[in-house]
């Protein structure tokens, strides 16, 4: 799998690796006013920075982001369904929204690009936050019948199912940290037993895909980190791991893959949470710079789940793009070298196409491999996007 010389080395990716990269319905397409985001953004009080308002107005420009991902011959697309367009009352469908979202499907397949669909990427429709969101003992059932609809109308054009993007951020962020809806502060009750909501909704919406027409691999994608204890700091470790990531990685029995996302890596002490020691290097969201977080959480995913892992996200914020490839070439070294060791990896999908909603941050981190422009949409490949290119349409690397 790999070839050396003195100078560099060349990584070479399997056959039939995915290569994507990745966006969320709130955070590229506009307008989305029906969600409990909306509804967060214009709320007094709240952390959030700026409304998405427009975001990247790809609800009109889809076209325009399938032909940048097919341009750098990525073979698999992530998006999402957003929810409160599909259902925006409950049990009121929209034919139009379920017809948009096939297409979007239909033109990425025709374009050589699997569509890996995400059914809930953090927004939910008011409707359902307004019942109690993921409190409320419906919404497993009442996300399954979503489901089930849109995978009725999408059916075989789904290439890959995601079920719900990082359960575990949606309750951290919306009930311990205070900085997504509900906005709720260190409600460690209230964030447990969203938890067990977001279980039982992935394990209905499973059934519901599996019981749909199509046949397309089914998973759940979790919000991982590479994680370090010093002494003393071993049980908050544990601790943190249990409610973050165990708990859900448990729940996975049955799928067909795990969607493991990271971003970096977090330290403990005999405090709890560390920062870094002084000096260590950071990127603009204030995580540690860590791109080997990628093999890490790779390796334990598969451990303790026994799935195929699939990298559904992984990327840095920053505006000196040359950062974000030093950053990819590092992730994907760590990737590589967990395939090499056996780990069952079979795609890396880069976070994100566009500059997007980076939700309570608004605007003013740059995940993207494209620039969007705030007021004409226009859309500029960066340099990141030329490399990553490269390296997709070769399935190698050279380091
Ligand atoms: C989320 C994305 C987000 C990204 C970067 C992930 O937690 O799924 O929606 O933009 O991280 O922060």
């Amino acid at each position: 799998m790999s070839e050396t010389s003195s100078a560099s080395q060349l990584l070479t990716f399997p056959t039939g690796f995915l290569w994507g990269t990745a966006t969320a319905s709130h955070q590229i397409e506009g307008g989305n006013w029906n969600n409990d985001w909306w509804a967060f953004e214009h709320q007094e009080g709240t952390i959030v920075a700026e409304p998405s308002g427009d975001a990247c107005d790809s609800w009109n420009r889809w076209r325009e982001d399938l032909d940048l991902v097919a341009d750098m011959g990525l073979n698999a697309y992530r998006f999402s369904l957003e929810w409160s367009r599909i259902e925006p009352e409950p049990g009121l469908f929209s034919m139009a929204a379920l017809d948009h979202y096939k297409e979007i499907c239909v033109t990425a397949r025709d374009l050589g690009i699997l569509p890996v669909v995400t059914f809930h990427h953090f927004s939910s429709p008011r409707w359902l936050a307004e019942r109690g969101g993921f409190e409320w003992s419906e919404t497993p059932e009442r996300m399954a019948a979503y489901v089930a609809k849109a995978a009725e109308h999408l059916g075989d054009e789904i290439g890959m199912a995601c079920t719900i993007n990082e359960p575990n951020i949606v309750t951290m962020m919306g009930y311990v940290l205070g900085a997504f809806p509900p906005g709720v502060s260190l409600d460690l009750d209230r964030f447990a037993a969203a938890n067990q909501t977001m279980i039982a909704a992935h394990r209905r919406s499973v059934e519901a895909l599996r019981a749909a027409p199509g046949t397309y691999p089914v998973g759940l994608t979790l919000s991982m980190a590479d994680m370090v204890a010093s002494e003393g700091g071993e049980q908050h470790l544990a601790e943190f791991r249990e409610s973050m990531e165990d708990v859900f990685l448990r729940a996975t029995g049955g799928d067909d893959f795990i969607g493991v996302q990271c971003y970096t890596r977090m330290s403990f002490d005999e405090n709890g949470f560390a920062a870094p020691p002084k000096g260590t290097r950071s990127t603009p969201m204030g995580y540690e710079w860590w791109p080997e977080c990628t093999g890490a959480t790779a390796r334990r995913a598969a451990e303790l789940t026994g799935l195929p892992v699939v990298l559904t996200e992984n990327g840095v914020s920053t505006t000196d793009d040359k950062e974000r490839i030093e950053y990819v070439t590092a992730a994907l070294a760590s990737v590589h070298e967990a395939l090499r060791d056996g780990v069952d990896i079979r795609g890396y999908v880069l976070w994100s196409l566009l500059d997007n909603f980076e939700w309570a941050f608004g605007y003013e981190q740059h995940f993207g491999l494209v620039a969007c422009d705030r007021t004409t949409f226009a859309r500029t490949p960066k340099g990141s996007a030329e490399f990553y290119a490269s390296v997709a349409k070769a399935g190698s690397l050279r380091i």
